[in-house]
């Protein structure tokens, strides 16, 4: 039996910001609303055409690769995280695979939204313990500019979500005092319509034709979210699986070091914050400068705290996801 320690990690965001204000040309919205709801001051869109979530994955990953010091034949396996994938089928894990160029290894695509990440991870995690493979490949990416409803209609769902990928390399680690120690995770069904995105799915497709009927009127074709709800259930939820990881490791909340959670909105991580009696140095936010990348915004922040030298060896680090399905999890990591 092995642990698996995060042994490099990277981000890529596209460079064209969009401010609170870029979106009021375009919706009825202003900066004052969307500050005091989601902390959200700007995010990054892609330039159509320029990049998509794989291409954007690929850009991450290439730097956890070379951040953890292996070379691309070393990677065992890839895990790709996304509600945008480029294509209905395949997912983009495989689309990794060939831009990397790696040899024939499995690609898998997870379908765990906000989650997705830590669900990538605990399965990563799972491969490594066992002594299956020694690195994997985790990528979290998301491109949702071009899937979002950018008028008046959508802003409740439009003004908070942004493209972004990041990515991690995890490797085998045989002091099982460092690394990964617990994953934790859950999900209930029962609200899967809260907040989700019903077509292009097979059950829409059963109902109409799905190219010749894409009515520009039919919401089913944009993200969908009971906003007040997500977020009633999303800092229960957040509470009770950061607990469930600390206590399955005889841990304290004092033990944290750094709390790292999805960046859904700002009001949510500093309600747990609060909850939790946790200080600004051990939680950290990006959502202000990116928005809710979904999959990609833990290892996108995790990277962000990393490289400001804001978790040192040794350090506790608690991963905590919560979104749509809904689906939920944290990761307990030793650093
Ligand atoms: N700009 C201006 N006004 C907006 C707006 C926007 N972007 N979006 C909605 N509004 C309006 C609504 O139309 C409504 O107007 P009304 O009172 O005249 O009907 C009013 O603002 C309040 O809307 P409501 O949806 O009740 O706002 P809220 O306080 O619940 O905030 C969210 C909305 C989405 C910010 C909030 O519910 C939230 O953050 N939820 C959790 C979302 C989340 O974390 N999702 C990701 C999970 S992984």
């Amino acid at each position: 039996m092995y642990h698996s320690k995060i042994k490099g990690l990277g981000y890529y965001v596209p460079e064209n910001v969009v401010t609170n204000e870029d979106l009021s040309k375009v919706m009825e919205t202003n900066d004052e609303w969307i500050q005091e709801r989601t902390g959200i001051q700007e995010r990054r869109h892609v330039i159509r055409g320029e990049d998509t979530t794989t291409s954007m994955g690929v850009k991450a990953a290439k730097v956890a690769i070379e951040r953890a010091g292996i070379a691309k034949e070393d990677i065992d396996f890839v895990i790709f995280a996304t509600l945008s994938p480029d294509y209905y089928f395949p997912g983009p894990g495989v689309l990794v695979q060939r831009d990397l160029g790696l040899k024939t290894v499995g690609a898998l695509d997870v379908r765990n939204q906000c989650s997705g990440f830590v669900y990538a991870i605990s399965i990563a995690d799972q491969y490594i313990k066992t002594g299956m493979y020694k690195n994997v490949l985790v990528i979290g990416s998301e491109l949702h500019s071009t899937g979002l409803d950018m008028t008046t209609r959508g802003r409740g769902v439009s003004v908070i979500f942004g493209d972004g990928a990041g990515a991690a390399i995890l490797s085998r680690e045989e002091d099982l005092s460092k690394g990964i120690l617990s994953t934790h995770l859950h999900s209930e069904g029962q609200h899967a319509e809260e907040l989700s995105l019903i077509a292009p799915g097979m059950g829409k497709r059963w109902v109409t034709d799905i190219i010749a009927d894409n009515d520009p009127n039919d919401e089913s074709y944009y993200p969908y979210m009971n906003g007040q709800f997500v977020f009633k259930n999303a800092v229960v939820r957040f509470s009770e699986v950061i607990n469930e990881g600390l206590q399955a490791n005889n841990l304290q909340i004092s033990d944290i070091n750094m709390l790292v959670p999805h960046q859904a909105n700002l009001r949510i991580s500093q309600f747990i914050q609060q909850k939790f009696k946790l200080n600004d140095d051990q939680v950290y936010n990006n959502i202000q400068k990116y928005g809710n990348t979904t999959a990609a915004s833990i290892p996108i922040a995790l990277t962000e705290a990393w490289e400001k030298g804001k978790i040192k060896e040794g350090d506790l680090v608690v991963l905590a996801a919560f979104g749509s399905g809904f689906t939920w999890g944290s990761v307990i990591i030793r650093w």
